[in-house]
């Protein structure tokens, strides 16, 4: 079997990962020749290369080194470079992982070729169709042959789409499969200079809809300076939101710092009082580490965190961000439970869900 494992952005390397290494501990008789693709998405040091090294990834096969661009742009440019790499490699699966942009390109490019697609992370949901992530979801599984889903409300969005069931796979989370190879590593690394255990605040901000508008950035960030006010915030900014932070006023309480790679910020996230963010991602991170998490949108993909874990939707009113913070830091935050096979294990069962279909071709082709 001859797989093109594919990653463009941040939060698609921790989901390869585990993948990659599950190829070889599940082979079992079987052989796979699995060709790592990065699309080049992102290319930053801090923003590709330190995650690599942090998750023990090697090098990428390819890469297509399409960089930033337009929604068009980019999704065109991995197309155009993709179609070749397809072509000449000729394998029997593309894997795609997450929502981001090379996640559609690739699986529309692979399918039109009629090289069979595999979604890890199908089936999440918004209904927020003004999430360039929402239409990059509904697009890839529309198209996939296999879904593999982290959640049962992932596999019922699917089902009412009218996916066949045999084509979802119910498998877990293989981003949580990294958090939890890694953790152990992470709380060894101690904390940026004068930050204290459960005494401080860790706040991301990329959503398009929350700092690309000048005054929605300086209403949310309002609402920071204030919590800044009560306990430190550490504050990575990502290159999308640094371009457009000029002219807004952060106290002394909230740390802008540069973009974090993996170890470093999980370490941050595990040891926070609690997390301010509008990632879909770290909304799992926090729900498995038992952090708070207040996630700064109107709705979110990830509705397990909210039910059972950790998580609190808070909108983007400034208001009611600081009174949901000032509840937890006056010893309210509601403790969660881990939803069901987050367990490390997602890929073992993405790859043996491949290996199955591999021997299944297999006796076609004989008989
Ligand atoms: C992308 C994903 C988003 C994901 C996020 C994680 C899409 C549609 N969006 O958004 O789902 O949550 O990644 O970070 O795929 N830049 C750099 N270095 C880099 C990459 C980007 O400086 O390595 C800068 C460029 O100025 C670029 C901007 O960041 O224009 C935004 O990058 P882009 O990949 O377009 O979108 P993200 O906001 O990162």
């Amino acid at each position: 079997m001859k797989c093109l494992l594919v990653a463009g952005a941040r939060p698609n390397f921790m989901k390869i990962a585990p993948i990659q290494r599950a190829f070889f501990s599940r082979r079992n008789g079987h052989s796979a020749d699995v060709l790592l693709v990065h699309t080049g998405q992102h290319y930053s040091r801090n923003m590709s290369d330190d995650f690599f090294r942090d998750l023990g990834l090697p090098e990428p096969d390819i890469n297509l080194e399409v960089g930033s661009g337009s929604h068009a742009e980019q999704t065109a440019r991995i197309m155009m470079a993709f179609e070749p790499a397809c072509q000449e490699h000729r394998p029997d699966w593309v894997i795609v992982v997450g929502d981001v942009n090379s996640t559609v390109a690739c699986a529309l490019t692979a399918k039109k070729l009629g090289v069979r697609v595999a979604h890890v992370e199908a089936g999440l949901r918004s209904r927020d169709m003004s999430m360039p992530e929402e239409i990059n979801r509904l697009c890839t599984d529309a198209i996939s042959d296999l879904l593999f889903t982290t959640d049962a409300a992932a596999v019922e969005n699917l089902r009412k789409e009218g996916v066949a069931d045999a084509r979802i796979h119910f498998v877990g989370n293989t981003m949580i499969d990294t958090l939890r190879q890694q953790i152990g590593r992470a709380r060894q690394l101690p904390l940026p200079d004068g930050l204290t255990p459960g005494q401080y605040a860790v706040l991301t901000l990329h959503r398009p809809a929350n700092v690309d508008s000048p005054d929605s950035l300086a209403l949310i960030l309002g609402a920071i300076n204030a919590i800044g006010d009560r306990i430190p915030v550490v504050f990575p900014v990502h290159p999308r939101t640094a371009s457009r932070l000029n002219g807004i006023e952060l106290h002394s309480g909230v740390r802008a710092v540069e973009p974090m790679s993996y170890l470093p910020f999980l370490s941050l996230v595990a040891s926070a009082r609690m997390v301010l963010t509008d990632s879909g991602g770290i909304q799992e991170e926090t729900t498995v580490l038992g952090v708070p998490c207040l996630t700064m949108r109107p709705n979110t993909e990830r509705p397990i965190t909210c039910e059972i874990g950790t998580n609190v939707l808070v909108g983007t009113d400034p208001q009611r961000i600081v009174r949901e913070a000032d509840w937890i830091l006056g010893g309210h935050a509601r403790a969660g439970a881990i939803p069901e096979k987050w367990d490390g294990r997602a890929a073992e069962r993405i790859v043996d869900v491949l290996f199955s279909q591999a021997v299944q071709a297999h006796c076609l082709v004989r008989e």
